[in-house]
C-alpha cells in the first residue's frame, strides 16, 4: 500500500487550482442513467471514486468515453443490467445513487446494501421509504435492495425525517420521470444538490426550490442529453485553506466558489486568517502568525460541514488556546483524534465533542488513515509537525483528493508518495 511521507515545518505559499466536486460529479454521473441520449460531463475530478462510478456504469453495459481533459461522454442506451454489485458498493457507498435513476427510467434496480463504515452505521432507510411512497416495491434480500415498479413511479409528498444529501438526490432524480408532482420536504440544501438539479434541468427536468428545504419536481415523460460542467469542490478548497492557515502560510486557490464556503471562511477568519475573495478565487494570508483555536459544530448546509471538522481539529492541535468541535451528523467521526494524540496533540473526546488544547508543536509519527477526511487531517497534522510523518492507507485520500501530494508540493510542502 502506498504511503505519504511528510517533513513538516514549511509555511505553504503559492497558487493551486481546485478540481470539480466529487460529491456533485457522483450524482451527475448517476443521472446519465435517466436518458437514452448522450450526456457529456465536464470538469470531473481525477479521483478513485469517479473511476468506481464509471466502472459501475460499465458493469451495467454502459461504456463511458473519457477524453484527456477528463470530460466523459455517457450513452446509457446500451444498458443491459440494472444492478450495482456488492464489490463496487462496498468500496463506495455513493453507488446507492443509481437506485433512483434505474428504477424511474427502467422500472427495476438491484443495489447492494451499503454496510456501515468507519464514520458510523450510515443507513439508507430514508432512500427506500421515499421510493416506496412513490409506488416502488422494494425488498431487502440477500444483502441487496431489490426495487421494481409497474409502469411509472408516482409523485408524492415526501418528508425526509433527517436531512440526507444522497437521499435527497436519489428521490429528486427518481421524481424527474415520475407521474405528477413530488415535493421533498426537509430536503438537503447542499450546493451539490443544487448542482445536480441544474444538470437535471439542462436534461429537461422541471425542478424548483433546490437550495431550500422544499424541492418540487414536476415529472416529465422523458429527459434528453446535455453537456454539463461540474461545480468546484468546496471541501477540497477548504482543506487547502486550512492547511495554509495551520502552517502560517499565504496561498491563493483558483477555480473555486467563495459563495458556498461562508461557514468555513468565517471560522478561518476567527483563527486569524486574512481572507480576500474574487468571483472564482480565495486568498488566505496568516502573516506568519500562529492560528487561534476555533470552536464549531457540524450540521447540514449552510452550517459547518462535517466533511471539514477533522481538518479544523488538526489546525486546533497547534493553535493558541482551546477549541471544542462538536459532530452532529455522523456518530463516529473522531478516528483521527487518536492518531493526532500519538503525534503529541492534546485532545479529549467527550461524547460527540472533542476538546483540543493547542500545543506549540506536533511531532511526526507513523499514522494510519481511517477515512477520507480523516486522512486529509493527518496530512495537515504532518505539515505542522517537527520530524517526519508517514501516513499509511492513503487509498482513502485518493478517493477524494486529486493529486494531493502534487498540489501540496506546488505550495512548497515537503511531501512525497512512497509506493508499496
Ligand atoms: C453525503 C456526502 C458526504 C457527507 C454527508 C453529510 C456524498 C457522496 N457524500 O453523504 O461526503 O459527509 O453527505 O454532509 O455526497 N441517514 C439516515 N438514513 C438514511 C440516510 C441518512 O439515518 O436513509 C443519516 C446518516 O446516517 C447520517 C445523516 O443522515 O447520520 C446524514 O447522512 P447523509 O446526508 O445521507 O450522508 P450521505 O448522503 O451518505
Amino acid at each position: 500500500m502506498d504511503r505519504l511521507i511528510i517533513n513538516g515545518g514549511v509555511r505553504l505559499s503559492g497558487e493551486i487550482r481546485i478540481a470539480g466536486a466529487k460529491n456533485s460529479a457522483l450524482p451527475i454521473l448517476a443521472a446519465t442513467l435517466l436518458t437514452d441520449d448522450l450526456v457529456t460531463v465536464c470538469n470531473l475530478p481525477h479521483l478513485y471514486d469517479i473511476t468506481t462510478m464509471l466502472e459501475l456504469l460499465g458493469c451495467m453495459g454502459v461504456q463511458p468515453v473519457i477524453d484527456e481533459k477528463l470530460n466523459v461522454e455517457v450513452d446509457s442506451s446500451t444498458i443491459a443490467h440494472f444492478s450495482a454489485p456488492y464489490e463496487l458498493v462496498k468500496t463506495m457507498r455513493a453507488s446507492i445513487l443509481v437506485l433512483g435513476p434505474l428504477l424511474t427510467h427502467h422500472g427495476c434496480a438491484e443495489v447492494a446494501l451499503p454496510g456501515g463504515c468507519a464514520i458510523g452505521s450510515r443507513p439508507v432507510n430514508l432512500h427506500i421509504s421515499a421510493l416506496e411512497a412513490m409506488g416502488a416495491k422494494i425488498i431487502v434480500e440477500d444483502g441487496y435492495i431489490k426495487a421494481s415498479v409497474e409502469g411509472r413511479l408516482t409523485g408524492n409528498q415526501i418528508f425526509m425525517d433527517m436531512v440526507t444529501v444522497t437521499g435527497t438526490e436519489n428521490v429528486m432524480m427518481a421524481a424527474t420521470l415520475a407521474k405528477g408532482k413530488t415535493v421533498i420536504e426537509n430536503a438537503a440544501r447542499e450546493p451539490e444538490v443544487v448542482d445536480l438539479a441544474s444538470c437535471l434541468i439542462e436534461m429537461g427536468a422541471k425542478i424548483t426550490g433546490q437550495g431550500t428545504d422544499t424541492i418540487t419536481i414536476e415529472g416529465v415523460e422523458r429527459l434528453h442529453g446535455c453537456k454539463y460542467s461540474v461545480m468546484p469542490d468546496r471541501i477540497e478548497t477548504g482543506t487547502y485553506l486550512i492547511a495554509a492557515a495551520a502552517t502560517r502560510g499565504n496561498i491563493k486557490v483558483k477555480d473555486t466558489r467563495p459563495d458556498i464556503l461562508d461557514s468555513v471562511l468565517s471560522k478561518l477568519e476567527q483563527a486569524g486568517a486574512k481572507i480576500k475573495v474574487g468571483p472564482d478565487w480565495i486568498a488566505l494570508d496568516m502573516h506568519g502568525e500562529r492560528p487561534k483555536s476555533v470552536s464549531l459544530r457540524t450540521a447540514p448546509y449552510p452550517a459547518f460541514p462535517t466533511d471539514m471538522q477533522a481538518q479544523f481539529t488538526a489546525l486546533n492541535c497547534i493553535a493558541e488556546g482551546t477549541g471544542a468541535i462538536t459532530e452532529t451528523v455522523f456518530e463516529n467521526r473522531f478516528m483521527h483524534v487518536h492518531e493526532m494524540n500519538r503525534m503529541g496533540a492534546s485532545i479529549k473526546v467527550e461524547g460527540n465533542t472533542v476538546i483540543v488544547e493547542g500545543v506549540e508543536a506536533l511531532f511526526g509519527a507513523p499514522v494510519m488513515a481511517t477515512d477520507l477526511r480523516a486522512s486529509a487531517s493527518l496530512i495537515i497534522a504532518g505539515l505542522v509537525s517537527e520530524h517526519e510523518t508517514s501516513v499509511d492507507r492513503i487509498y482513502h485520500i485518493d478517493r477524494g483528493y486529486e493529486c494531493i501530494e502534487e498540489k501540496l508540493q506546488l505550495l512548497g510542502a515537503r511531501i512525497r508518495r512512497v509506493p508499496a
